[in-house]
């Protein structure tokens, strides 16, 4: 199957990739069309590289909630319906949250989400409230609000839609056939953001099944970045107080965190640390370069490949995973950014002659 954005009949990810995800003909298929994201290539990232390399981003912030999560949670909410579940259940540092609440309300179900209170940027914060959810912010970060969810779905009828629940993967390994499709080929380097790190262990999922049925000849080396701050899968430790402006991959104990060992092992990866500095100037550098705005957590990925650009090999295709919009996070955007901006004006062209220098 064919996927991309250009497809203007584009059925969404579970239609179009159906023989690969675990779907059934009783399965109640709930979409908002996630999926079919572009591959963009952003040349003045390949031009400080050099090298010869050609580097890709895969603007996942394009799906309907403005993040990569719609891929898993548009499998996740199908098969709670297929198996009459009335209300789901997350922990988030925001997008989860907002992609379930929106999927679930489209499935008619109940959606509880828990929050960090304080740790959410706001356009996610107002997306799980405008889908209906019903949100609790906890005096506590993601991982503590991930215990309480994990405890709760045990014990009631409530599904649990964080990545430990395995269609979540399903969904999201969709974007490693988007990127074979539009590539013709896996890329040499695929350089992700890293929290949870339920996206690395989807991804690789997706580039080893269509390895295995051929349609692919190599598969990549999977490099995940994670926060200075907020690394515990470079480090290796447990982080109990993890810090980084990047609030969406603020986690210090990733429940996927032996998957992502092993996909990191299997494709002779890496995990490597970025700065919240080095984040924000990739950041920057993608919106006024580029025109491509994502979320911090998002620039991570092209943060860390600009870091340890000396590890790229010559001629290398690099995909590199902006995870989510910009658009999210407006706050970060008005504190980090190098624009000029005159406010308060007198409304008269005088003024404006004057300001623009002529
Ligand atoms: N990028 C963004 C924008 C995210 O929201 C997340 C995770 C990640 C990267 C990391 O993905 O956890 O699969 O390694 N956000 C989760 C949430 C934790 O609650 O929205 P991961």
């Amino acid at each position: 199957m064919k996927s991309n954005s250009f497809n203007k009949n584009w059925p969404g990810l579970i239609q179009a990739y159906k023989e690969w995800l675990p779907v059934n003909e009783n399965t109640p298929i709930i979409t908002l069309q996630e999926g079919g994201t572009p591959l963009i290539p952003i040349t003045s990232i390949s031009h400080l590289i050099g090298k010869d390399v050609k580097v890709y981003a895969k603007y996942d912030g394009l799906n309907p909630t403005g993040s990569f999560k719609d891929r898993g949670m548009t499998m996740a909410i199908s098969k709670a319906k297929e198996n009459g579940c009335e209300a789901i259940i997350c922990a988030s540092t925001g997008n989860t949250s907002a992609s379930a609440a929106a999927y679930a309300k489209r499935a008619k179900m109940r959606a509880f989400v828990l929050i960090p209170d304080g740790f959410v940027a706001h356009g996610k914060l107002a997306q799980a409230l405008v889908y209906g959810a019903e949100v609790l912010a906890i005096k506590g970060n993601f991982d503590c609000a991930l215990n309480i969810v994990q405890e709760l779905a045990n014990q009631y009828p409530i599904t649990l839609v964080n990545s430990v629940n395995p269609f979540r993967l399903e969904g999201q390994k969709t974007a490693a056939f988007e990127i074979i499709e539009s590539l013709g080929e896996a890329p040499d380097w695929l350089c992700i953001p890293m929290g949870n790190a339920g996206n690395i262990s989807a991804y690789w999922m997706g580039f080893e099944e269509y390895f295995k049925a051929g349609k692919a000849k190599k598969r990549p080396k999977m490099i995940g970045f994670q926060a200075s701050g907020s690394a515990p899968l470079v480090s290796n430790k447990i982080i109990k107080d993890p810090k980084t402006i990047a609030t969406a991959i603020r986690i210090g104990n990733p429940v996927n965190r032996e998957k992502a060992l092993n996909v990191k092992e299997k494709s002779n990866g890496e995990f490597l640390d970025v700065t919240d500095k080095e984040i924000i100037d990739a950041y920057k550098l993608l919106g006024k370069e580029e025109g491509i705005f994502c979320e911090p957590a998002s620039a991570a990925s092209v943060a860390g490949l600009l870091k340890y650009k000396k590890k790229i090999p010559n001629k290398a295709t690099i995909v590199c995973v902006l995870t989510g919009n910009g658009l999210k996070d407006p706050d970060c955007a008005t504190k980090n950014n190098d624009a000029i901006f005159y406010s308060n004006l007198n409304p008269d062209i005088k003024t404006v002659i004057n300001k623009l220098g002529f």
